[in-house]
């Protein structure tokens, strides 16, 4: 059955109401297929496939064409979803045309809803030029794991109240820049719970606690995928790495003692077909 596609309306109506937004990155077509079936509210097409999908030990790495060819597969795997594009890395810093520029290939190129780039008062001249572009801009704030350079890895932000108050100017900045929602990702609950009060906005979390407009978690990590590390505010539903391994040695371990393939994975020549064969073959 085809669900409708939420819109920026409904995702607002939805924070008036009290209703949280369920979803989850998505990089590949068979994990959005998977996502839209189950229901997801949003899609982020998140550059974290740098580290899921590639092995980076970051997002730095990843590229506006790896970003497009995933946001293409996604959107053909859930074509009834408000998906999100991520800007990776130099997409969007280097100059407020080439951000327009790049937001709107997520747009004309993959069929993106929205995009969603991180930073907060750096980045408002950005989201102001997307927006006055037509285009639909998420905010992204609190750990921002394009710059884990600066803040000295993957940490929680905002612990104290000096730097709890900048992550709630940088989420007013970006309220006042136009953008329609808003992403606060590992941050404590009591500032994720201001930061959804103050703003009219959505303010979704990752890692922010409940207090917010609705929760996002990565693909890789709800199904047990990725191995690097495991962030605190992370919940494994699944543990596909041990049951892809199982899977796989099972597999390895039926080819070498020819239990597989079977004789039902097998193709049937036509009847009568193999004594021709033999006959033409004796010829
Ligand atoms: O790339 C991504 O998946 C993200 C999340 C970490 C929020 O930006």
């Amino acid at each position: 059955m085809n669900k409708k596609k939420l819109s920026r309306i409904d995702l607002q109506k939805m924070k008036t109401e009290g209703k949280p937004v369920a979803w989850i990155t998505a990089y590949d077509f068979p994990n959005a297929q998977f996502a839209e079936a189950a229901g997801t509210d949003m899609i982020l097409v998140g550059d974290s496939l740098g580290m899921c999908v590639y092995g980076y030990s970051g997002t730095v790495p990843v590229t506006m064409e790896q970003c497009i060819v995933h946001c293409e597969a996604v959107r053909r795997g859930a074509p009834n979803t408000f998906i999100i594009g991520d800007m990776p890395f130099l997409s969007y810093q280097v100059s407020v045309s080439e951000a327009v520029y790049n937001a709107g290939r997520f747009h004309k190129e993959a069929g993106m809803d929205a995009i969603k780039l991180e930073g907060g008062h750096r980045v408002c001249e950005q989201i102001r030029a997307i927006a006055d572009g037509g285009m639909l801009v998420m905010g992204h704030i609190g750990l921002t794991p394009q710059s884990t350079g600066q803040l000295g890895g993957f940490k929680a932000q905002g612990r104290t109240a000096d730097t709890a108050r900048n992550v709630i100017e940088d989420a007013r900045a970006i309220e006042n820049a136009g953008a329609f929602a808003l992403l606060v990702e590992a941050v404590p609950p009591e500032v994720c719970k201001i930061i959804r009060d103050t703003l009219r906005i959505p303010v979704y979390s990752i890692g922010a606690g409940v207090e917010a407009d609705g929760q996002l978690m990565i693909c890789s990590d709800v199904l047990g995928q990725f191995q690097a590390f495991t962030p605190k505010f992370v919940k494994k539903y699944e543990n596909l790495a041990d049951k892809s391994t199982k899977a796989f040695e099972t597999y390895f371990a039926e080819v070498r003692n020819k239990s597989f393939p079977a004789e039902e994975h097998t193709y049937k020549m036509v009847d009568g077909e193999l004594d021709k064969l033999r006959q033409l073959l004796n010829k």
